[in-house]
């Protein structure tokens, strides 16, 4: 795991823009794994700046994003899909048939979970994975105490969750259980970069990051991927103890 921690968000958030562009000019047929959150939402606007005046390409690029609640129409205003269509792939030159976000709304959702984990193996695998992080410590809709092992599932949210998303939500009640990918799922993504902003998210960050790899830090597993870097800025890294560390290796690099 490498964490760096950068001056402001928004350093941080051009650093995973910059990662993401990369990625698509030595591969333009890569495969993003995509997460939604107030986090996200300044890279989204960093990476459409780069289509729009750089002329990044999403023409090639296939999508498969984190989770979606259960109950809501792809088109509900509070959805990921909606969430992502605003945000992301009205704004791009992406294929809408290459964009998979789960349908949170179908008869069976058991089949989807299945089919979503083909999916992502038909495409070849997710070679870059955005994370946040909830302050909880989740990845995706992985609450604490899901398996590390666990693959595409519905699952219910935890009460801080419920507490921390209701905000989002135009209509009570929001809705109680999402599908999201597992954290198995996750750990096979060839790359992660997980965003934290703020000092709220101090704590998850730290536990994650230095804590004990534990089912109740769902985050914590990334301490098992290869390849997997935390872009922090200076308050959610506040509770790390190994921050002099984490700068000499940045300045190393
Ligand atoms: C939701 C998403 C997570 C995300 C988290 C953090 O719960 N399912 O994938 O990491 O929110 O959101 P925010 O960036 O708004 O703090």
């Amino acid at each position: 795991m490498e964490i760096f921690i950068h001056d402001t968000p928004q350093a941080a958030t051009r650093a995973a823009a910059r990662t993401i562009a990369g990625l698509l000019g030595r591969k333009p047929e890569a495969v993003l794994g995509l997460a939604t959150g107030d986090t996200m939402l300044a890279l989204y606007d960093e990476l459409v700046g780069l289509h729009r005046d750089e002329g990044l390409d999403f023409s090639r690029v296939t999508t498969f994003n984190l989770d979606e609640y259960v109950g809501l129409p792809p088109e509900h205003p509070d959805s990921y899909h909606s969430f992502m269509r605003e945000r992301l792939f009205d704004r791009v030159n992406i294929r809408p048939q290459a964009v998979h976000i789960p349908d949170g709304q179908a008869a069976d959702l058991s089949q989807v979970c299945v089919d979503y984990e083909e999916a992502i193996q038909e495409a070849g695998g997710i070679d870059l994975q955005l994370l946040g992080i909830g302050r909880n410590g989740h990845i995706g809709f992985n609450e604490p105490s899901s398996s590390l092992a666990s693959r595409t599932r519905v699952t219910p949210l935890a009460r801080q969750t419920l507490k921390d998303n209701r905000c989002h939500f135009h209509e009570e009640p929001m809705p109680s259980s999402a599908i999201t990918m597992g954290i198995g799922t996750i750990l096979q993504a060839r790359q992660c970069l997980l965003l934290a902003f703020g000092s709220a998210k101090a704590k998850a960050v730290a536990r994650a990051a230095e804590g004990p790899v534990t089912t109740m830090v769902p985050a914590s597993a990334l301490q098992f991927h290869p390849d997997c870097r935390f872009l922090l800025d200076p308050a959610a890294a506040s509770k790390l103890k190994n921050q002099a560390y984490y700068a000499s290796q940045q300045s190393d690099s």
